[in-house]
């Protein structure tokens, strides 16, 4: 029997909600690129695209603006689950907790696109009651006027955040709202493909979102750059880090051998966001000298940075603590997950791979 440890290279479903082409560096949207897309539409109607498999009409999109906006507030049962939580619990187990309310009740239901828009409204109203209420502040509520965007940095922040704040998150957040078949994502397919709801489906997306080789990346970018601290102590950290064993975070990727085109596009945002500044060039500095040195000690791996590098720096542009970067992905990453689970209970066949027993036998 052949293994694939980690399912490398297994092709487990088939998808027209994106396409991801590793060795060329790009990736693809219902037929779009990303860069088309980052450049000529918004995060709601790239969310549109994600969901209905085509760009939205000019009153398709003002209607789906409505319901995304209508569907932001936080339930009484959403706030009492959440204030009854320790304080000391992470975001993301508390974002899993809150959408438990909201599980349909015994009877089998399938999932909806309502239940989509009600998922990617409400996630970030959840983010930002959480994070202030642990600051001992009130969160703003959500303000219906204000973009998906916008009205999350309004919520965090409690004042009407800069353009250029605004700009930089939904570049972001558009680059992260989908990625084929990682392990995510998959892990919501599973679930769905059980036949169960969609509330159990991103509950099980969102704890596998968590670990730190997945969505819990960037903080551990955070980590390194502080720890590098100035350019001429990159080489030297890096190297002691590698060889002894460990990661570095932000590099490496399962699919793209060349750059991850998220990194690019995120790095030249960066640009334009900070222009010229200490911190954005060490961080350029640090990719150089690491890339340099992983081509070096792991020859022949591809290594280079992936989306987590520059996310990290831009959400810290943008004033976002680094407890806040993997909900804020996970704020993204809600639609690309909902999608699967939609097109995984279209077409549905059970996810039940074989293991191989390699313990003993007992003679008894
Ligand atoms: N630092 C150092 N070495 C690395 C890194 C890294 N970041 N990534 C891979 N390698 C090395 C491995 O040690 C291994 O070397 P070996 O063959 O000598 O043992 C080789 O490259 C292949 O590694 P695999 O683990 O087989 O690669 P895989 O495709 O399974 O891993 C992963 C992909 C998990 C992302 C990995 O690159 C990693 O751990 N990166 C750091 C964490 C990170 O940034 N995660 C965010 C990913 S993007 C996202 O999830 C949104």
């Amino acid at each position: 029997m052949m293994i694939a440890k980690g399912l490398k290279d297994v092709v487990a479903a088939e998808t027209r909600i994106s396409h991801i082409d590793g060795e060329q560096g790009k990736l693809i949207y219902r037929g779009y690129d990303i860069g088309y897309l980052t450049a000529n539409h918004s995060f709601e109607e790239t969310v549109f695209l994600l969901w209905n498999g085509k760009l939205p009409s000019a009153s398709e999109a003002m209607e789906l603006n409505k319901a995304l906006a209508k569907n932001r507030a936080l339930t009484p049962a959403m706030k009492a689950v959440m204030n009854a939580l320790p304080k000391q619990l992470d975001l993301m187990s508390v974002i899993r907790a809150a959408i438990l309310t909201e599980t349909p009740g015994k009877a089998r239901q399938t999932p909806t696109i309502d239940q989509a828009v009600r998922l990617t409204a409400v996630l970030p109203t959840i983010i930002a009651y959480w994070q202030n209420s642990t600051c001992g502040r009130t969160a703003k509520e959500p303000e219906e006027a204000f973009t998906h965007i916008e009205n999350y940095l309004y919520m965090m922040n409690g004042e009407r955040p800069a353009k250029a704040q605004v700009d930089a998150l939904e570049t972001y957040m558009i680059l992260t709202l989908e990625h084929g078949m990682n392990a995510s994502t998959f892990s919501a397919r599973v679930t769905a493909s059980t036949e169960s709801d969609m509330i159990s489906a991103i509950t099980s997306a969102i704890g596998t979102m968590k670990g730190p080789l997945h969505g819990g990346a960037p903080s551990g970018v955070i980590e390194l750059l502080n720890e590098v601290e100035m350019p001429e102590k990159a080489e030297q950290v890096i190297r002691k880090k590698l060889t002894a064993g460990e990661r570095l975070m932000g590099f490496g990727h399962r699919i793209y051998k060349t750059h991850d085109p998220r990194a690019d596009a995120l790095k030249q945002k960066l640009l334009q966001l900070r222009g010229k500044d200490s911190w954005l060039d060490l961080a350029v500095h640090v990719e150089k000298v690491a890339v340099d040195v992983l081509h070096e000690l792991k020859p022949g791996r591809s290594l280079y940075t992936n989306v987590e590098f520059y996310a990290a720096a831009i959400m810290k542009s943008i004033d976002l603590a680094s407890e806040l970067f993997t909900p804020t992905f996970t704020a993204a990453r809600i639609v690309g997950w909902t999608a699967h689970v939609l097109e995984q209970a279209k077409d549905n066949t059970i996810y039940r791979p074989q293991s191989q027993y390699i313990g003993d036998f007992k003679e008894v």
